[in-house]
């Protein structure tokens, strides 16, 4: 008895040492697989538990860009919870999107953006997978095709027309001539979008719905983009203790229910035959019922929604960034009014047809958003997978985040980085399309944005016009050198203090 005992717990002790062998030898191996060591890449100290919440601060891509000097350019940061790689060079943003783009190409899902189950019928913060490759190639073959948004321009030509005759009135209806001119690109690019989206006309006299939606709209993005507590530490979820999903939930269902109606409104209009023939980005949407890739209600709904969310402010703040950029630097603003005036002449008005016939006007737009990149850490990217990252180990579920706003400011891509000179891309082949990763405004690879074209017609026309039209002063006591340029991190990166100016129209 005793012998059979021993022989057994002889027995047991030696498949419990094979096992735990096979075990470590069976690590070692998917660890080299996966990536070569478990070696991070260098980032600060982290303080027990928050980690390095407090390095990041409320200006993150300022932070951590001061933190490349000592770190270098892939920087690692704990967040509370949390994991996150930051990519801060044109070299190590082109390893990751020629490289690893696959592995990087789902999104870090935060808790705000499960709010109405908002995240499983979205388009831009799609985890990455069958729904997020149907909608985008349905996207870029079809709704946000080069042929839909060349056939927009009356939309958005209608729109700034509108834009500049506002700003006409209300200039000369105050005392001092001063306006702010924020709110009217906002208004503007709302409108061009929700036309060329749903065919609804926001800012014309009866635009009640479209003050409503645009509001709904401002405050639910303030809450989703504030930051949360509950994306460094999970485990609060059900307590959501600022309140952020409790409150974007509210807005977004006031979103939705306008959007539903919108749909219902369509899907009547069609079965009366009252519904013009020229087809909208909704009906797109709705037809594509049947065509092998059904989308619900309520992805129909979403789809909307990120368009605006997408595409608004993103497309608005480059424009004012722009403008402040061109009064705070009084030689470009000649220069750009010279070029106008010599291809334009006097007695026209700018049409998106002559853009490319205005190599300063283009120079503008890019150092415009080489200088102020709207979303200056893309969208936050996840990795799918455990990655090596040049020779870093990168565990699964990594946060990561490119910082274009790094990148298109460092000393080993650009001359003269912090100064405005739209003068560098003339006769230069650098693009912002996502193939120079020196300078990515709209991000690259696989989850790069897909309103780019329609993004980049908006702020080139409405820049043009603009200067075009208008001779701008800035407000008494203001000057070029005592400018405010400071920035804001809100919905998407803005000027601190609005650009405020009077426009004096041209004769
Ligand atoms: C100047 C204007 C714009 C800028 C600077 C901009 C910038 C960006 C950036 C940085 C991203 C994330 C890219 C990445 O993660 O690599 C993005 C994604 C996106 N943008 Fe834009 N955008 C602009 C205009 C627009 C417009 C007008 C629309 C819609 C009509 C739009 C729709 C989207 C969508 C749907 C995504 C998500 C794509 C995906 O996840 O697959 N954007 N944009």
């Amino acid at each position: 008895m005793d012998s059979l005992f021993t022989e057994n717990s002889e027995m047991v002790w030696y498949l419990l040492i094979s096992f735990s062998l096979a075990l470590v030898v069976w690590l070692i191996i998917s660890r080299k697989a996966a990536g070569g060591g478990n070696k991070q890449p260098p980032g600060p100290p982290g303080w027990p538990l928050i980690g390095n919440i407090l390095d990041v601060g409320m200006m993150p891509h300022q932070s951590t860009h001061k933190l490349k000097a000592k770190y270098g350019p892939v920087l690692w940061l704990k967040l509370g919870m949390s994991n996150a790689l930051v990519i801060q060079s044109a070299k190590t943003a082109e390893e990751l999107f020629k490289k690893h783009d696959l592995q990087f190409s789902d999104r870090k899902v935060l808790h705000s953006f499960t709010a109405c189950d908002h995240d499983k019928g979205s388009f831009a913060v799609a985890r990455y997978g069958d729904y997020w490759r149907m909608i985008r190639k349905l996207c870029a073959t079809d709704l946000l095709s080069q042929k839909r948004i060349n056939g927009a321009a009356p939309i958005r030509q209608d729109c700034v027309d509108l834009m500049m005759q506002w700003i006409r009135e209300d200039s000369a209806k105050g005392s001092s001539g001063v306006i702010q001119l924020e709110k009217y690109l906002v208004l503007m690019t709302f409108n061009v979008l929700c036309k060329f989206v749903i065919s609804k006309d926001v800012m014309g006299k009866n635009s009640e719905i479209g003050h409503e939606f645009h509001e709904a709209m401002t405050k639910y993005l303030q809450w989703s983009g504030t930051p949360n507590l509950v994306d460094s530490f999970p485990f609060l979820k059900p307590f959501d203790p600022q309140g952020i999903k409790r409150n974007a939930e509210k807005y977004l269902i006031k979103l939705m229910d306008m959007v539903r109606g919108f749909i219902k409104e369509r899907v009547e209009e069609k079965l009366s035959g009252k519904h013009k023939d020229t087809k909208d980005f909704l009906d797109a949407l709705l037809e594509n019922d049947g065509k092998g890739d059904q989308l619900s209600e309520k992805s129909v709904i979403f789809v909307i929604l990120e368009m605006l969310f997408a595409g608004t402010e993103t497309t608005s703040s480059t424009i004012e960034w722009g403008m402040a950029e061109l009064l705070h630097n009084p030689d470009s603003l000649r220069k750009l009014k010279e070029e106008l005036d010599v291809v334009i002449g006097r007695s026209r008005k700018l049409e998106e047809g002559d853009v490319n016939k205005l190599p300063y006007l283009q120079a503008v737009v890019k150092e415009a958003m080489r200088l102020h990149p709207t979303v200056p850490f893309l969208l936050p990217r996840n990795s799918m997978e455990d990655t090596n990252f040049m020779g870093y180990f990168i565990p699964k579920d990594t946060m990561v985040l490119v910082n274009a706003w790094s990148i298109q400011r460092d000393p080993d891509s650009w001359e003269d980085p912090l100064t405005f000179k739209p003068e560098r891309f003339i006769d230069s082949k650098i693009d912002s399309k996502g193939q120079n990763f020196e300078l990515i405004p709209f991000g690259s690879g696989r989850r790069s944005c897909i309103g780019m074209l329609m993004g980049e017609k908006m702020v080139s026309l409405t820049l043009g016009r603009l200067i075009h039209e208008f001779d701008w002063k800035l407000p008494p006591n203001v000057t070029p050198q005592t400018m405010d340029m400071r920035e804001k991190l809100g919905i998407s990166l803005n000027l601190l203090d609005p650009f405020k100016a009077i426009p004096v129209q041209r004769n």
